[in-house]
């Protein structure tokens, strides 16, 4: 087995390898994970950034999304029954900083247009995925959304933005 050297290694007291993980720890070690950043908003207009959008299964075709349960928008978007998410572009940081922000008015000066499920697809987005919420699942704080997606499109072939360590691009 090939020896990891320890100064490759987040130092972490023994004991907390045994009980619970300190929070900040999981931030920071997560945060060495990168993750695209998408829009998921439903009809309202309301929605949020979230990072931990990903694929779920082809056959049905389905995609998953955690949302913490604390979120303002979320009770909205799970009373619609749907949602669109838009994968952001290099060039929309701007529209990740509004969204992550509890409370503002998101879509002000934003250009969107309603999809079949009528949530707001982000105008010049890379990619968009319209889903009906298929089920909910208990992720601890976060609950887990499961779409089962009606339509899906490329929009603009251009690099995606991207979240790393606590900041956007790599
Ligand atoms: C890059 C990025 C990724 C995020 N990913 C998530 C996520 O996966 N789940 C989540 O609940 N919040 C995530 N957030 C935080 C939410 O966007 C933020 O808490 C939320 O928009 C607050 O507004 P709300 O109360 O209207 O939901 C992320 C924020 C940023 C900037």
């Amino acid at each position: 087995m090939t020896e990891v050297s320890p100064s490759h290694r987040t130092e972490v007291p023994s004991g907390a390898m045994s009980g619970a993980i300190d929070q900040a720890l999981y931030r920071q070690v997560m945060g060495h994970f990168p993750t695209g950043v998408v829009i998921v908003a439903s009809p309202g207009p309301v929605g949020t950034a979230i990072g931990s959008f990903q694929s779920l299964s082809l056959d049905p075709p389905l995609v998953l999304f955690s949302i913490t349960k604390t979120s303002s928008s979320w009770p909205k978007i799970r009373e619609t029954g749907v949602f669109c998410v838009s994968v952001l572009a290099e060039d929309q940081e701007h529209v990740s900083r509004a969204f992550a922000q509890s409370g503002a008015d998101k879509f002000a000066g934003l250009g969107y247009k309603p999809m079949a499920s009528g949530s707001p697809r982000i105008d010049d987005c890379v990619a968009w995925i319209d889903c009906d919420i298929s089920d909910v699942l208990d992720g601890g704080d976060h609950d887990i959304v499961i779409g089962a997606i009606r339509e899906m499109a490329i929009e603009r072939e251009t690099k995606p933005l991207i979240f790393f360590r606590g900041g956007y691009g790599l």
